[in-house]
């Protein structure tokens, strides 16, 4: 297993369409190797999320763990989840207003809107189909990494550039008010 170098805003890997992935390549061990290497980098930039692109790998995977997280304190943790070529649909036209930060996007914050829940229909990573509900922050980061493969980062959704704003400065002045804001969707979404 190794750590991968993770490409930063300005590769053109970040914006493109990843391809989708077929069943015998995902079980190759290539693959299955690119996907223990995808989650070993996730861990060790203690990430939330990482999707396949911001390894420079344009292929419809991503990764999604969240234990104690300390990049985001307030997100309830969530087991390790491989999602090969994800198809999310909201279950509603609700939404929430979080706060997102990206590896592919050093030292930046900022406020964009998610729908509250969705469908997760996808293939784990030995193809098996999956399709369960998320809801609440935990349906935020599922967007977040989704969004990678389509070319998209969560300043393409970022509505009011005041909200953006480097780490330091975000734990001084935003922190605070957006945990307690986490709480009260985790409290209304279970997640
Ligand atoms: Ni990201």
């Amino acid at each position: 297993m190794a750590v991968l170098p993770i490409v930063t805003l300005g590769n053109p890997v970040l914006r493109e369409r990843s391809r989708e992935v077929t069943r015998e390549e995902l079980l190759s061990p290539p693959m299955q190797a690119f996907i223990d290497d995808l989650v070993e980098t996730m861990v060790h930039a203690n990430g939330a999320g990482l999707a396949a692109p911001q390894v420079a790998n344009p292929v419809r995977i991503c990764a999604i763990w969240v234990k104690d997280n300390p990049r985001y304190p307030y997100k309830p943790n969530w087991p390790l989840t491989i999602l090969v070529n994800p198809v999310l649909t909201p279950l509603s036209a609700e939404e929430f207003v979080n706060y997102e930060g990206c590896l592919s996007v050093p030292n930046l914050r900022g406020e964009v809107k998610r729908f509250a829940e969705l469908r997760v229909e996808a293939w784990d990573r030995q193809g098996n189909a999956l399709s369960y509900e998320v809801r609440g922050l935990t349906a935020g980061t599922f967007q977040h990494e989704c969004d990678h493969l389509d070319g998209k980062v969560f300043l393409d959704r970022v509505f009011d550039t005041t909200s953006l704003a480097t780490w330091a400065e975000f734990e001084k002045h935003k922190l605070e008010g957006f945990a307690a804001r986490a709480r009260s969707i985790v409290q209304r979404w279970g997640s």
